[in-house]
């Protein structure tokens, strides 16, 4: 078999990727080693850059995004008691898009199977050859095996894949940030307790209350990493929310059963450079960002727009410049979403190991954000997503 572009991985970041791909024709085909459910069973975030809503709505992906997605001008940071209101439209003339992951991941799944184009689930890869100029990816599924011959690798199969575990020692830097602690996250049945997200600054760790619809939140309290999900009931958990929530959104609190609870590691992650000869790194490959600044799934559409241009250049224009210059062009954004990511943490958490100093210095922080329009300013354009 031979196609023009092996993805491997349908994420987020393979999907979008196979999307523009297939809307200009290029011929590629998506391998992914679990299945369908297991891929859209897993429970990620959902705020969408500006950015990122314009490349879905170029590719005829945004149609359920428009219809049920919420669009929200603003967020919360609270912190000491009180609360400030950051004015993302005011201040930036952009809005972000709340939207789970999961639609995403499903409304791209259902465009590539109403198109008739190939995504094989359950199939486990191995990429080689990208460092000439024959590529090939061979895979076993349901116990056979097989092999794809074709110009160019998208490795797009998350940190933990196979791709960039491929690439030889030496020839990538890694830059990494492990944070200690993690988020408790659960999401419920149960209405917002606010329209826009709060993001919370207490002497007993962070706090985040977002949504997924107007009946269904998702909340995080920062905890240690040492702690289980099983050491965390429910009540515990809506208990530990409640202490850290400002009054006024404390009293309007309505909680219930958790429908999913888990808690994720925080970790500032950068692979350089993205490509290796005919492989190229797109999305959690190549770097991962602590959730605080909702960069993750943002940046794996930057990288899929920068590549997607370089792959269509190659085959449309028949130039390989693009190409060349994808690791330049997609690490440049990556890094500021990296050192905003990291700038929300450590603005955000409690680092024990600060001391008072530590925790002084962010209070002053917070109070400086919540007195300056240009600091403001500084926060929002970042966060409803830098320019292309
Ligand atoms: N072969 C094939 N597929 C693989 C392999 C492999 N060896 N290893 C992993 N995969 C698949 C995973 O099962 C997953 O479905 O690759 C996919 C990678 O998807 P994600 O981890 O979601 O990564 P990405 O598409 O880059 O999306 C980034 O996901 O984790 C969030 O916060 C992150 O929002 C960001 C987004
Ligand atoms: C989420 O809705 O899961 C979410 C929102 C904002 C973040 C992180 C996660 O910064």
């Amino acid at each position: 078999m031979r196609v023009q572009v092996v993805i491997i991985g349908a994420g987020p970041a393979g999907l979008l990727l196979g999307q523009c791909l297939l809307r200009e024709g290029i011929d590629a085909v998506v391998l992914e080693s679990r299945t369908r459910e297991h891929v859209l069973g897993r429970i990620r975030a959902g705020v969408l850059e500006s950015g990122t809503v314009a490349l879905l709505e170029r590719v005829g992906v945004a149609e359920r995004l428009h219809a049920e997605g919420l669009v929200h001008e603003g967020f919360d940071i609270a912190f000491a008691g009180g609360r400030t209101r950051i004015d993302l439209a005011g201040l930036t003339g952009k809005t972000v898009t709340v939207y789970g992951q999961t639609e995403i991941t499903r409304d791209l799944m259902d465009a590539r199977a109403a198109a008739g184009a190939k995504t094989l689930y359950e199939a486990q890869v191995l990429p080689e050859g990208f460092e000439g100029s024959k590529p090939t990816v061979r895979f076993v599924k349901d116990g056979k095996n097989h092999s794809i011959e074709c110009d160019f690798i998208a490795g797009c199969d998350g940190f933990h894949g196979i791709s960039r575990a491929s690439v030889p020692a030496g020839a990538l830097r890694t830059c990494e940030r492990v944070y200690p602690f993690g988020w408790m996250g659960v999401l419920a049945d149960t209405p917002p307790v606010s329209e826009e997200l709060i993001y919370v600054s207490h002497e007993r760790g962070f706090a985040l209350c977002s949504q997924r619809s107007r009946t269904r939140s998702r909340y995080y309290v920062q905890c240690p990493l040492s702690e289980q999900v099983d050491e965390w009931p429910d009540e515990r958990f809506w208990a530990e929310l409640r202490r850290r929530l400002p009054e006024d959104a404390a009293a309007g609190l309505a909680t219930g059963a958790s429908i999913e609870k888990s808690i994720a590691p925080l970790r500032s992650f950068v692979a350089e450079p993205l490509s290796f000869g005919r492989l190229f790194l797109a999305g959690d490959a190549g770097h991962i960002v602590p959730p605080t600044g909702a960069k993750g799934l943002n940046l794996a559409a930057s990288d899929v727009h920068y590549l997607a241009e370089g792959l269509i250049s190659f085959y449309k224009e028949k130039s390989s410049s693009e190409l060349e210059c994808y690791s330049q062009k997609a690490l440049a954004r990556v890094w500021k979403a990296e050192r905003f990511s990291w700038w929300m943490t450590k603005l955000l958490h409690r680092f024990p190991e600060e001391g008072d100093f530590g925790r002084r210095m962010q209070l002053a922080e917070l109070e400086y954000i919540s007195g300056s329009r240009a600091a403001q300013t500084a926060l929002a354009e970042n966060y409803v997503g830098l320019p292309y």
